[in-house]
């Protein structure tokens, strides 16, 4: 089995508060994983660490084969992550946000990209908008979009649709 994740007996305190005992866990690539666990369970501290905006205090993690802690930057490289706070920028419009992304990641047609993810969000007559003019899910469906610039190996998604209406989480589970 080929691997996406790899977490072993991963382990993080805040101060006198033990958060992660030893973790692990493995997922496999072309897979999607649900990390279950009720408020206060750790679940984003474990995104944080993945995604190297955190460091761990012992055990061992790889993503995409590359060790968190010796190679954070390759891993940052072949992933994305969407928050539980959409990371777009008010002032500019959609569009803008979206070739931004694409040329932080170095590809060779940002505006190209750009109008295909438009056009799979459904955000194409918003495009040109800027985005504090969003409702709560259409700003969801950038951040995702956003996240999918590249086309990154893997993908993190920490609770994506906290604070959306039920009409919004509907809108940006489709
Ligand atoms: N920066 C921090 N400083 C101190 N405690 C924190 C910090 N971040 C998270 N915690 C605490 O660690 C525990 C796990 O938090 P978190 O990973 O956000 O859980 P989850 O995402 O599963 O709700 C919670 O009790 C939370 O209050
Ligand atoms: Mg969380």
């Amino acid at each position: 089995m080929e691997k996406a994740i790899e977490v072993k007996g991963l382990q993080k305190s805040y101060k006198q508060l033990h958060v992660l005992k030893g973790v692990d866990f493995e997922v496999e690539k072309g897979s999607i994983f649900a990390l279950l666990g009720s408020n206060g369970a750790g679940k984003t501290t474990i995104v944080r660490i993945l995604t190297t905006l955190l460091k761990s205090d012992g055990g061992t993690a790889t993503v995409n084969g590359f060790d968190i802690a010796a190679k954070p930057d390759y891993v940052r490289q072949s992933i994305s992550l969407t928050g539980q706070f959409a990371a777009v920028d008010e002032i500019l419009t959609g569009r803008e946000n979206l070739i931004m992304i694409a040329r932080l990641r170095h590809l060779k047609y940002p505006r190209h990209v750009a109008d295909d993810l438009l056009n799979r969000f459904d955000l194409t007559d918003a495009a040109d908008r800027r985005v504090s003019t969003y409702s709560g899910g259409m700003r969801r469906r950038l951040d995702i979009a956003m996240s999918l610039v590249g086309k990154p190996q893997l993908i993190f998604l920490d609770e994506p649709t906290t604070g959306l209406d039920p009409e919004g989480r509907v809108e940006v589970w489709k």
